[in-house]
């Protein structure tokens, strides 16, 4: 019970890594707060998280639209009475070489990516600092490498992870801590993928020193729940790499 009764906000907590992260979250006791823009899936994850005994909600919101955050932070505190752990992990984009990038598809990753996650942390801060919390941002291995075809996407998450790390600083002494976590993993997405091109996902696993993608909530969700726990009081400002061993910083 690492999270007993600690109230955890997480964008795109519907579906792929953000289900794995509420779910890990719920069975280490924390209450969920799911906000995401696929209400069906949503409401399911909420019901299955409370029939393990912690409390949920979800809230169907386009983080991409400043005033969600408020009214995000506002709902949780109206509900929970506090914010323990805030997860900045929603994102959309669209691949495509960088000269046939469009403005749209760089406005989709910094308004859904770069942007929500500043809207969510400034309206969270007085929460945070009040309990002392803890901020998870998401970062890519695509985006460190610069793998080709993601020139908005890889733009907006090293951004995020530019921006987390000021923000460690900044909010160090108020004893909030702020990391990133670089992950791999099998979502539905992936899945959905690996049926229509099995050998390009095979080369992919290839690549991974672990020789496997991460699951969502055993691999993904269980750092995600050290980060937001005690267990990891004296780390801040930090990117892990959740991903297999693919990318290791030194
Ligand atoms: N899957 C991987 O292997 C991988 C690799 C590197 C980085 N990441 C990062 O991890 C995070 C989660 O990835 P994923 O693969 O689970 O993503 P996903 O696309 O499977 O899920 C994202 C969730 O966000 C929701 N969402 C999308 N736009 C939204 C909006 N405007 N407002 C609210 N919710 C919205 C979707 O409905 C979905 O439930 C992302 O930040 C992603 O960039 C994932």
């Amino acid at each position: 019970m690492l999270l007993k009764d600690k109230v955890v906000i997480i964008t795109g907590g519907a579906g792929g890594i953000g289900a794995g992260i509420s779910r890990a979250m719920a069975t280490a006791g924390a209450n969920i707060a799911i906000v995401d823009i696929n209400e069906e899936s949503g409401q399911a994850l909420v019901k299955e998280l409370e029939d393990t005994g912690v409390k949920a909600i979800f809230m169907k919101k386009d983080i991409s639209i400043e005033k969600s955050a408020e009214e995000i932070k506002e709902i949780v505190v109206e509900k929970f009475g506090k914010i323990d752990v805030l997860i900045n992990n929603a994102h959309a984009s669209r691949q495509a070489n960088f000269m046939d990038t469009t403005k749209e598809m760089f406005e989709l990753s910094f308004h859904t990516g770069f942007a929500a996650t500043t809207y969510l942390m400034r309206a969270c801060y007085e929460e945070l600092k009040k309990s002392k919390g803890s901020v998870i941002n998401f970062a890519s291995g695509s985006a460190m490498k610069g793998m080709a075809k993601q020139a908005s996407y890889a733009a907006a998450k090293e951004a995020i992870r530019g921006l987390s790390r000021v923000v460690a600083n900044e909010w160090a002494p108020d004893g909030i801590r702020v990391n990133i976590i670089s992950p791999i993993a099998e979502t539905e997405g992936v899945e959905n993928w690996k049926q229509d091109h099995p050998e390009a996902y095979q080369s992919m696993v290839n690549e991974i020193p672990l020789q496997r993608l991460g699951d969502p909530q055993k691999d993904i969700g269980q750092v995600a729940a050290f980060l937001a726990s005690d267990m990891s009081s004296y780390v801040t400002g930090q990117t892990i790499m959740v991903d297999g061993g693919s990318i290791q910083l030194y």
